[in-house]
């Protein structure tokens, strides 16, 4: 899938893009009916809601489950950010966020970027997000907040906020976010927050700031993350266990665009469980 030039210039300008409805009632079928076996197994790679059973993110799904394996080679969701970042893609990371009904908590305002820098020594932003939709997102279930162009500043100052959620962030101050979004239009145009059926795909910069909040609604908001990286990009540290931030940067080699609908082969390396090596650490900087 090309993005035609008023979408490039969109994108330069907004720092995202929304495409509704871009997958069809059965593609996204495949995947969420997986969702609920993957979010019952007691592993590392299910980070639950703090003081709750319910998942707020699962790490790594396309390792060792089939139609997330299918999606991570999808050429809808690979091909227009290879075009933007003009070169090949590996996986930083693969995230399946629950924000479940009645228990899905907040994400704090951050730039993907700033906390890839300072956890992964990923070297330049040249990396990107795209997200689908698994549920409907409305203006119950808490939709992404987007502050359009925020990316243009670059990497914005961030404190590793350690206690607020179950999972470490590092986050931007109420007071940068005020003059964030009063630059950006304040209450009109300051904040954007793409809403869609399921099947939606976001495409995003990793310097946008965005954040979303909790979900008292009774819909869940499940939603697939692909943090894809150019290849020569790729993270220089691994304070973070693999399961969080990948260590192959072999590129991705897309499958046909039927793929989530038709069988084709692709590789579980992680099907029988983590490997030890997954959970491995280091505060080393790699050669
Ligand atoms: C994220 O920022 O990584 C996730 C935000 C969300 O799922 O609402
Ligand atoms: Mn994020």
């Amino acid at each position: 899938m090309q993005l035609t030039p008023e979408q490039q210039a969109r994108f330069e300008d907004e720092g995202y893009l929304f495409f509704p409805g871009l997958f069809t009632a059965d593609e996204t079928r495949t995947l969420a009916q997986a969702v609920p076996e993957l979010y019952a197994r007691r592993e590392a790679y299910n980070v639950r809601e703090k003081g709750r059973d319910a998942v707020r993110t699962n790490f790594a799904a396309h390792l060792y489950s089939e139609p997330f394996a299918k999606l991570a080679r999808h050429p809808r969701m690979i091909e227009p950010v290879q075009s933007l970042l003009g070169e090949q893609l590996y996986m930083h990371q693969f995230k399946i966020n629950g924000k479940m009904a009645f228990e899905g908590d907040v994400w704090q305002w951050h730039q993907d970027y700033g906390t890839w820098l300072n956890d992964d020594m990923m070297p330049t932003e040249r990396a990107m997000n795209i997200a689908i939709f698994l549920d409907d997102v409305t203006e119950y279930n808490g939709p992404l907040m987007f502050i359009p162009g925020s990316h243009k500043k670059g990497v914005v100052a961030a404190s590793h906020d350690l206690s607020t959620t179950s999972y470490p962030l590092w986050t931007v101050d109420n007071e940068l976010i005020r003059q964030l979004v009063a630059r950006a239009g304040g209450a009109h145009g300051g904040i954007a927050s793409p809403k869609g059926p399921a099947g939606s795909m976001i495409l995003f910069h990793s310097c946008l700031v965005h954040a979303s909040g909790s979900n008292l609604s009774p819909f869940n908001r499940v939603a697939v993350y692909l943090s894809l990286c150019a290849v020569s990009n790729h993270i220089r540290r691994h304070k973070r266990p693999e399961y969080i931030a990948h260590r192959d940067f072999t590129p991705i080699t897309c499958l046909p665009d039927d793929c989530l609908l038709k069988h084709y082969a692709v590789d579980l390396p992680w099907k029988n469980g983590l490997p030890a090596s997954a959970l491995q650490t280091s505060l080393e900087e790699m050669a």
